[in-house]
């Protein structure tokens, strides 16, 4: 395996850099400093020709534009939304940063993990190369307490999976809800609308929103709606939805698999968290260009947000996102890329 590196831009005067993590069979997956955005993932398809499976920009400038879609980041300190304004923590209310029209807070708030140059350490291994991304969120920051010393690791491995493990310490009791912001089309992100990819999800129940897009009440069962994932079939309808994993919380589980019966690409989908976040593209409205100028169409992509429920903090019901001073936070997801040899 092999790691190689190159600049790509500048973000508020730092120097963006891009490395790319390259396995045997030359499968490789590319991440910037900048966001820890995943730029490129290369895998082969059922004849071996390699296709880049994730969403992303060429320049510096075009992920600087494309400020709400959040395209291929590590998004912290809270994935998802927060509703209310804030939250509470040990009896103290902290107001954060509304981004979203005054009234939600979504993805971390005003400036995100998504738009901090990280430190970057490359690891070349037998077998598996890994980049560990490193960053400090001060006290405070978009209103979320605590110092918080963050490392993320990316791990590549000959199998073509790709591993991400989130680290973090705080020095006061917090939340924390960190995820990647993905957008995959396994028949690349030129491919298409992905409505006829298949999934699986290992869900019993999904949460139903509200105007705001916040949960209304506890989750509830999938049974018989368009949200039965439970047997592999086309995505078929637009999502922008929560659902809660089945299987014992913070135990490493396989959660889901995706298939693309054109280019016979599968993404298996491994978490240690409660629940997931599909998201389809619903607000991509094609003005925007990916690489290559390719529009960003509505539907031509999937995201797969491994985290805690929406608005977590605010819902003593759903497993707890608090992490505690000196605690050490750890999660892992992995997204496993491999063929089917022929459509079924
Ligand atoms: C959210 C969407 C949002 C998108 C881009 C997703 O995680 O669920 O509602 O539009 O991120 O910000």
């Amino acid at each position: 395996m092999s790691i190689a590196k190159r600049a790509f831009g500048c973000y508020e005067g730092q120097a963006v850099e891009a490395y790319t993590l390259t396995n045997s069979v030359g499968a490789s997956v590319t991440i910037l400093t900048c966001g820890g955005i995943l730029n490129r993932i290369l895998v082969p398809d059922r004849n071996g020709v390699l296709g880049d499976v994730v969403c992303g920009f060429d320049t510096m400038e075009d992920y600087i534009a494309d400020a709400g879609s959040y395209t291929g980041a590590l998004i912290g300190r809270y994935g998802n939304r927060i509703g209310g304004g804030g939250f509470s923590i040990n009896g103290v209310f902290y107001p954060i940063r509304n981004n979203e029209g005054g009234v939600c807070h979504l993805h971390g708030g005003v400036v995100g993990f998504n738009r901090k140059i990280w430190a970057a350490e490359p690891q070349e291994g037998e077998g598996e190369d890994r980049l560990v991304l490193t960053l400090f969120s001060p006290d405070g920051e978009e209103g979320y307490p605590g110092n918080l010393n963050v490392k993320v690791t990316y791990t590549f491995d000959d199998a073509s999976a790709l591993t991400i493990q989130y680290e973090a310490v705080s020095d006061r009791d917090t939340v924390l809800n960190m995820t990647n912001h993905a957008y995959f089309n396994l028949n690349g992100y030129d491919g298409g609308s992905v409505m006829e990819q298949e999934l699986y999800l290992d869900a019993d129940r999904y949460d139903a929103v509200d105007e705001l897009l916040l949960p209304i009440g506890d989750p509830v069962p999938v049974d018989g709606t368009p949200f039965d994932f439970r047997t592999m079939h086309p995505i078929a309808v637009p999502f922008d939805h929560s659902f809660v994993l089945n299987g014992e919380i913070g135990c490493y589980r396989k959660a889901g698999e995706a298939y693309d019966p054109a280019s016979g690409r599968t993404l298996t989908l491994y978490t240690d968290m409660p629940a997931v976040q599909l998201y389809t593209g619903v607000f991509m409205d094609g003005a925007t260009k990916f690489k290559g100028g390719v529009p960003q169409r509505r539907l031509h992509a999937f995201c797969l947000e491994t985290q805690y429920s929406p608005n977590t903090p605010n819902r003593p019901t759903m497993p707890s996102c608090l992490l505690r001073a000196g605690e050490r936070y750890h999660t892992k997801t992995t997204f496993a890329f491999g063929v089917r040899a022929s459509a079924l």
